[in-house]
């Protein structure tokens, strides 16, 4: 009987540093999937050029910012593999064989446009053939590692379900070769940012894995807070304050109470209330800066992980190739 744990796979575009939003509501997650899965993390450089292709001045920068931030927030390289997309060939050939089979209306039907055109900071974002092709190359990225389930945030199932469709559509062709994955959703709630909108990048309301303890608290006293404690006295409704939000998860649970007693009674004013949510926030986040540090440090290690982790995601892409080839009939190799 084959042991093999269910394969994980999970990804990010390396478009910047990573925030509070992807630690709780992603990376502390796959971080607890380690020892029951076999996990492959990837950095997705190809799809940040989807809508990055002209400044491309960052990205090598940033792909090691995310293997730097994840590393820094428990991802362990010793049992996961960290997987650089550029630098496994395979996810192209894979995206441009499902490219074929792919209808054009399953492409053009994404609900993930509709969501990227209602949002006025994205009208701007260049639109491409390659961009279109977005979830392809996400399906692509997953079913050549066969993977079985793939954590994702709710924004994200539409892709998943391309993916089972695109997997079904070719095993209907040329046969059982694809595995159907799993979408599986992280039970975390959404951050709210500085501003109280959901924490992300395209709203400028980000408290990142990096920042410095002197920015965290100017972060945090600029925060938004209930709309209706405008003096010290004034009863709060922490159910509507950002702030309280971010205690909810950084406070401990006693001291949370008496935090929502005091707003709503008016004794707790909200820059006492901030003062104390940035301590919190900075010892929990000290952890993963002492491992930043170490990382930023020695970026020949982290440039390692990465040659390491490709290295092992080569040998199972070009496995899965040879079965795709070979199911669609492709002309093997000339010669020989
Ligand atoms: N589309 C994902 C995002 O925006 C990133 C991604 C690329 C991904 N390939 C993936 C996620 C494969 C899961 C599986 O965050």
């Amino acid at each position: 009987m084959s042991q093999r744990k269910p394969r994980l796979l999970s990804g990010h575009r390396p478009t910047g540093r990573l925030h509070l939003g992807h630690l709780e509501g992603t990376l502390r997650n796959w971080a607890a999937m380690q020892d029951d899965y076999e996990c492959f993390f990837l950095i997705a450089d190809w799809h940040a050029l989807t809508d990055h292709f002209e400044d491309t001045s960052a990205l090598h920068e940033n792909v090691l910012d995310i293997a730097i931030d994840w590393i820094a927030a428990g991802l362990d390289p010793e049992r996961s593999v960290f997987v650089l997309q550029s630098q496994v060939k395979q996810h192209a050939e894979l995206f441009l064989l499902l490219a074929m089979t792919t209808p054009l209306s399953w492409v053009e039907r994404c609900p993930t446009w509709k969501d990227v055109l209602a949002q006025e900071e994205m009208r701007e974002e260049l639109r491409s053939y390659g961009r279109l092709g977005y979830p392809v190359l996400q399906a692509a990225d997953i079913l050549i590692y066969k993977a079985d389930v793939v954590p994702v945030g709710k924004d994200q199932l539409p892709h998943i379900e391309m993916t089972r469709e695109i997997a079904r559509r070719f095993n209907s062709l040329y046969g059982a070769v694809l595995p159907e994955p799993a979408a599986k959703l992280s039970a975390f709630p959404a951050v709210p940012g500085t501003d109280g909108r959901k924490m992300s990048k395209s709203y400028g309301n980000t408290i990142d894995l990096a920042d410095s303890p002197d920015v965290i608290r100017r972060k945090v006293m600029s925060m938004f807070t209930d709309p209706e404690k405008i003096y010290r006295n004034d009863p709060g409704h922490p159910d509507a304050c950002p702030v309280f939000a971010l205690h909810n998860i950084y406070t401990p649970a006693e001291r949370l109470a008496q935090i929502e007693a005091d707003c709503k009674s008016g004794v707790q004013g909200c820059v006492a209330c901030k003062q104390e949510l940035a301590e919190n926030l900075i010892a929990a986040l000290a952890p993963i800066h002492a491992r930043r540090a170490e990382l930023e440090a020695h970026p020949e290690q982290v440039r390692q992980v990465l040659m390491e982790g490709c290295e092992r995601a080569r040998q199972v892409a070009e496995e899965t190739m040879q079965e795709v080839r070979q199911a669609m009939r492709l002309p093997l190799a000339l010669g020989g």
